[in-house]
């Protein structure tokens, strides 16, 4: 699979070690380059380019920026090229201010997630919320005594979503698929949880299971 993976931080990264180690090919895309050269130095089957060209080689694309970055990005990313993919979403919506007490300030609201403006504002693409509220550290196959962590997805095209599950399947993820885009308002807070270990003790290698009842 070709992926186009827009970022060049700790996420992206991750990401595009995690679909190469899968025998991917991975395009990141940045507005420089240079940044990722050691990346791209230390991993055959990378290349790095611009945003709208790491956007058009993905046959899936992955959105690891910024949040308060993320519609820039896509408008340098260029409809035309995330149109009929799936989008995998991995950004939170963190605003420009410290945590009180371990909990991250947000620049939306319970009643409008950042995916949510993301998919208005794209209409034909295929967003799907995922790898928002788990450390870079531990998104690629994880190992925990409790079994396989969860990973919430959410979006409003099922072709995408299945195309989602089957990463997560690589990635060593159980799916829950939570619903249409909305469910991002309740996805995307999870990293506030995921976060307050970290700030207040230090804790960065936790991940969520949701359990059923058999
Ligand atoms: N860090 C984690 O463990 C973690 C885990 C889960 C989810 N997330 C979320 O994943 C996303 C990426 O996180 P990250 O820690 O990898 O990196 P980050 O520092 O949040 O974002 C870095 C990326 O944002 C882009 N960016 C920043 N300001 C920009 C601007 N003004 N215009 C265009 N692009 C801009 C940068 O583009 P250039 O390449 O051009 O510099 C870079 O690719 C965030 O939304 C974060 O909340 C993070």
């Amino acid at each position: 699979m070709k992926v186009g993976i827009l970022g060049s931080g700790d996420v992206a990264k991750a990401l595009a070690g995690g679909f190469i180690k899968h025998g991917h090919q991975v395009v990141l895309g940045t507005r420089d380059t240079g940044k990722l050269k050691d990346f791209i130095a230390q991993h055959k089957g990378a290349q790095a380019a611009g945003f709208a060209d790491a956007a058009k080689f993905g046959e899936v694309v992955v959105l690891a920026v910024k949040g308060t970055a993320a519609l820039d990005v896509l408008k340098a990313a260029g409809a035309t090229n995330l149109a009929d993919k799936p989008v995998i979403d991995a950004t939170n919506p963190i605003a420009a201010a410290p945590p009180t007490n371990g909990v991250l300030k947000f620049f939306t609201s319970l009643d409008q997630s950042l995916m949510e403006r993301l998919q208005s504002a794209y209409p034909n693409a295929h967003f799907v919320k995922a790898y928002n509220s788990v450390g870079n550290a531990r998104m690629i196959n994880p190992e925990y005594k409790g079994g396989k962590p969860t990973m919430f997805i959410c979006g409003n095209d099922d072709n995408a979503k299945a195309k989602v599950r089957e990463i997560n399947d690589q990635f060593g993820w159980e799916t829950a698929d939570m619903g249409k885009a909305e469910a991002a308002r309740a996805i995307e807070p999870l990293c506030m949880l995921w976060c307050i270990l970290g700030f207040t003790k230090n804790e960065w290698t936790h991940a969520f299971k949701l359990l059923h009842k058999d």
